[in-house]
C-alpha cells in the first residue's frame, strides 16, 4: 500500500508541476490521497483527501481579500496546504483542522521542515467539530464533509464568537460548495461572491467552483 501511495504521488508531481514546484519552495510535502468515509446522507460523510491546486488556494485568498491580521482556519487540512500557502500570502496565523491522525501528523512534520516554520502556523488532529473557532476570520472549506457537519459547524463558529462577543464579520470560502444550501439556510450568512471552476494548463488537478460567505451578526 505504502509503494502504490508513493506512486501515485510521483505521478501526481509529474502531471502538477506547479503544486510540485510550491511545495518545493515552501520546503513542504502535501501530494497524498486519504480515502473518505460514509456516503450523502448520512451525519459521518467524511471525504476523501487530495489536496486543492495552490493556484485555486491563491486565487481563493484573493476572493477573501486574505489581511495582515486574518486568523486563517482550513476545516480539513490533510497535509496542509492551505495553511502553508495561506500563511505564505501573509495571514496572522494559519491553522489546520485534520480528523485522520496520519494526515495530521504528516502536516506537522511538514510545519517543522517548511521555509514558514517561523510563523504562526498549527495543527490539530481533532473533528472539526471540536475545535475552536472563536479567534478565526476566514474558515476554508474543499467540500470536506456533508450537510449535517456542516450545520453543525456552523453553529459551532457561530457561538464560538459569540463568547468572544466577535467584532470582526467571518469569512467563510467553500471549495466545491455541495452543502452551499446550508449556509444559506442558517440565516446569519450571505454569499458575497463566487468563483467559477478554472481550468489550468499543463495540470491533472481538479479543480472547483468556490463561494464566499461573511457573517451578518456582528
Ligand atoms: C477534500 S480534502 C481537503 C484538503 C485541504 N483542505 C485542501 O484543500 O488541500 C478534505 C479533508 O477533510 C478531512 N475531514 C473530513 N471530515 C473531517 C472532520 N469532521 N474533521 C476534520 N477533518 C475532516 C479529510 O480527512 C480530508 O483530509
Amino acid at each position: 500500500m505504502l509503494a502504490g501511495l508513493r506512486n501515485r504521488n510521483f505521478s501526481a508531481r509529474l502531471l502538477q508541476p506547479a503544486d510540485e514546484l510550491w511545495d518545493r519552495r515552501l520546503g513542504v510535502s502535501t501530494f497524498g490521497h486519504h480515502p473518505g468515509s460514509g456516503g450523502p446522507g448520512e451525519r459521518e460523510w467524511y471525504m476523501h483527501y487530495i489536496p486543492s491546486p495552490y493556484r485555486d488556494i491563491f486565487d481563493v485568498l484573493d476572493l477573501a481579500s486574505l489581511k495582515e491580521d486574518d486568523i486563517v482556519t482550513d476545516l480539513g487540512c490533510g497535509l496542509g496546504r492551505v495553511v502553508f500557502a495561506a500563511s505564505h500570502r501573509g495571514a496572522r496565523r494559519a491553522e489546520g483542522v485534520e480528523l485522520i491522525p496520519a494526515l495530521a501528523s504528516q502536516a506537522q512534520t511538514n510545519r517543522t521542515t517548511s521555509r514558514l516554520k517561523d510563523k504562526d502556523i498549527a495543527f490539530f488532529q481533532r473533528n472539526v467539530l471540536d475545535h475552536d473557532l472563536s479567534g478565526t476570520t476566514l474558515i476554508y472549506m474543499f467540500h470536506s464533509f456533508g450537510h449535517q457537519i456542516v450545520a453543525e459547524v456552523l453553529d459551532k463558529a457561530r457561538h464560538d464568537r459569540r463568547t468572544v462577543n466577535a467584532a470582526r464579520p467571518l469569512r467563510i470560502a467553500y471549495v466545491n460548495p455541495v452543502c452551499d444550501d446550508v449556509i444559506a439556510d442558517a440565516g446569519w450568512l450571505r454569499c458575497v461572491g463566487s468563483m467559477p471552476e478554472k481550468r489550468q494548463w499543463l495540470s491533472s488537478a481538479l479543480h472547483y467552483r468556490t463561494t464566499l460567505w461573511v457573517s451578518t451578526d456582528c
